[in-house]
């Protein structure tokens, strides 16, 4: 098979990341036979910087064109201060919408190898964490119209929207069955019905399209709950659907229970077209360009692009095992780093990775 990839490195620790992960995608390709084909597009503060736009239209071009898309992160402080029609985040979600990537996968997966790492303590994450969040990706308050500045009072308000069709609301929990259906049948919509009406008739939906599913076991929680249910018992998990603001909230909060948000993948999909691959966390400002981010979850996202774009199966899963046996062995890199085992870098940790395959 040939694959053609357009990635899109960004900024801060994006290109560090998308290095490593590329390298591991061309070494499994060659492993099974395959091709790849990489074209490299900006976005972000590094397309403010380049065209004065963090979406330019060549690269929107490039995703269309391409079989899927893979990304690293986008944002910094230097573009906080900017006209905010034109952040560097309006790139990632112009692209998304431009995709329509309306569902957003986030696995949330405690590797065994990892457990001391989990900032919960071993009695609660008993026998690991295997959580997959599905987050709407192209709706809510994220894109809600109206939205702005106004005056209330003689003085500056600023709102949004946060709005839900049916049809988008259906889309979603349709894809939450789906995936619940071939794991553990438990699917749990997250949700503010006792105060939003947004989630009122999100629930009402949810109800309805999962009755479709009896095999599926639907049961809601209010969001406040949920983000405290995750901590004090993540097993009872299994899938979770929700909006998208609760779904990126939520989602950053799984992560810490797997030892580190540098370790989340995410698949973001819609129907037919190209899907984009992305770890769950951001540019790292922090540490960028100092080659100590931890590649792990861009690198497992083109092991999700492999199983969910292309359908490689035994491809993906030897990415998953290198990643596995690399933790086996004690490597580290420092957010996952708990005073056993080797400290290492990024482009160290990538290597691992790929000695591995
Ligand atoms: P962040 O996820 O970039 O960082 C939060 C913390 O986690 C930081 O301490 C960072 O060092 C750490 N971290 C994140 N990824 C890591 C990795 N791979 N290895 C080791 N440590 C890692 O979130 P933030 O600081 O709130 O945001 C920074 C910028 O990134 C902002 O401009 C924000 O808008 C943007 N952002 C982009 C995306 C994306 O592109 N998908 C996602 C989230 C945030
Ligand atoms: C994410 C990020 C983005 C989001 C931002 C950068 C627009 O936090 O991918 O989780 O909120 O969706
Ligand atoms: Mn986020």
């Amino acid at each position: 098979m040939n694959m053609n990839i357009c990635l899109m490195p960004g900024d801060g620790i994006g290109p560090e990341i998308v290095t490593q992960a590329v390298k591991v995608l061309e070494k499994v390709a060659k492993k099974f036979g395959h091709t790849v084909q990489t074209e490299t597009a900006l976005i972000g503060g590094a397309a403010i910087d380049a065209a004065g736009n963090p979406l330019p239209e060549a690269t929107v071009a490039a995703c269309k064109a391409a079989d899927a898309v893979l990304l690293g992160a986008v944002g910094g402080p230097k573009w906080d201060t900017i006209d905010p029609a034109i952040r560097p985040e309006k790139g990632l979600l112009g692209i998304r919408k431009a995709l329509g990537l309306f569902s957003n996968l986030r696995p949330a997966v405690l590797f065994p190898e990892l457990a001391a790492a989990s900032y919960l303590r071993p009695d609660i994450i008993g026998q690991g964490l295997d959580i997959m969040v599905v987050r709407e990706l192209t709706g809510g308050a994220y894109f809600g119209e109206p939205r702005g500045e106004t005056v209330v009072n003689g003085e500056r308000a600023a709102f949004n929207t946060m709005i839900y069709s049916e049809s988008e609301i259906e889309r979603i929990v349709r894809v939450a069955c789906e995936i619940a259906r071939k794991r553990g049948k438990k699917l749990c919509s997250v949700d503010k019905a006792n105060v939003l009406d947004v989630s009122r008739l999100w629930r009402e939906v949810a109800i309805r399209t999962a009755a479709e599913y009896p095999d599926v076991a639907l049961s809601h929680m209010y969001v406040d709950n949920a983000a405290m249910q995750l901590i004090r018992d993540p097993s009872q998990f299994d899938v979770i659907v929700t909006e998208n603001l609760f779904g990126d909230i939520l989602s950053d909060e799984a992560s810490i229970i797997t030892g580190s948000i540098g370790m989340l993948p995410s698949a973001s999909m819609g129907s037919g077209g190209p899907a984009l691959f992305e770890p769950i966390h951001g540019s790292a400002p922090d540490i960028a360009g100092q080659d100590i981010a931890n590649p792990l979850a861009t690198i497992l996202s083109v092991s999700m692009m492999l199983r969910f774009a292309f359908g490689l199966e035994k491809e993906a899963a030897a990415i998953d095992a290198a990643v596995k046996a690399v933790l086996a062995k004690g490597y580290r890199t420092g957010d996952i780093y708990v005073g056993e085992g080797e400290k290492v870098g990024c482009s160290a940790m990538g290597a691992l990775v790929l000695d591995a395959i």
